[in-house]
């Protein structure tokens, strides 16, 4: 199966929290498909941003942009289906809560929408190695989550072509991605090694041509 196109998808994290409309357009506008929504509920993570009515209403004003929703939540199943109906075209939440992970992905594709699966730098790819073949897409950490900003953990690229591996030889195309710390720099490393769908908040946000960082992913 040949490498599927490289996607950028910016962070709202990084963006300006009173004015997130206004930064979600930027994303628009800079030419990025799709919009990362790190949604946190100060108990999986230790940190909180914004909820299902931030979302609703951000994508009444951008209604093109893909919403890419990741839910670093204890208990995701409570509010998947809030997300969903707020916009969200994929909603990936985390393995390492103890919940019925299969039937949240189920559930997630049974509401019209896109499942992903997101694993901690700590979890081993094995984790996830069983719901591949019922995933929209993986998403490796590549930094803890909470706060946007953070180094880039190179010790992760093994864990991505692990996963991409198992991907080439089921013949399988969800889509891979990578969360954190990922630059002009540290991008290409990702690719290299299997990703295809790329977070970027601070790189992106801090980018001095926003349209030339989202041009230049394509040729990671
Ligand atoms: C971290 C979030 C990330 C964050 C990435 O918990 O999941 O999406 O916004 O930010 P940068 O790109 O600044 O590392
Ligand atoms: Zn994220």
């Amino acid at each position: 199966m040949p490498a599927l196109p490289s996607i950028l998808t910016p962070s709202l994290l990084a963006g300006q929290h009173t004015r997130l409309a206004e930064s979600a357009a930027q994303v628009a506008a800079a030419g990025a498909p799709w919009l990362h929504l790190d949604i946190m509920d100060g108990h999986f993570v230790p940190n909180l941003t914004f909820g299902p009515q931030m979302v609703a209403e951000l994508k009444r004003e951008l209604p093109d942009l893909f919403f890419d929703v990741h839910l670093m939540l204890s208990e995701p199943q409570n509010y998947a289906e809030a997300f969903i109906n707020a916009g969200a075209q994929l909603v990936s939440f985390h393995i390492e809560p103890t919940l019925d992970h299969r039937a949240l992905l189920t559930r997630i594709r049974a509401l019209g929408c896109q499942n992903g699966l997101v694993l901690n730098p700590g979890t081993p790819a094995e984790a996830v190695e069983p719901y591949l073949a019922d995933v929209d897409l993986i998403l490796v950490m590549t930094v803890q989550p909470g706060f946007g900003g953070q180094s880039f953990r190179r010790d992760m690229l093994a864990k991505i072509s692990r996963i991409d591996a198992w991907r080439r030889e089921r013949g399988l195309n969800f889509r891979l991605e990578v969360d954190g710390g990922v630059d002009a720099r540290t991008g290409p490393e990702c690719r290299a090694a299997g990703a295809d769908t790329f977070v970027a908040g601070t790189a992106f946000f801090k980018a001095p041509d926003r349209a030339a960082f989202v041009r230049d992913v394509a040729t990671w």
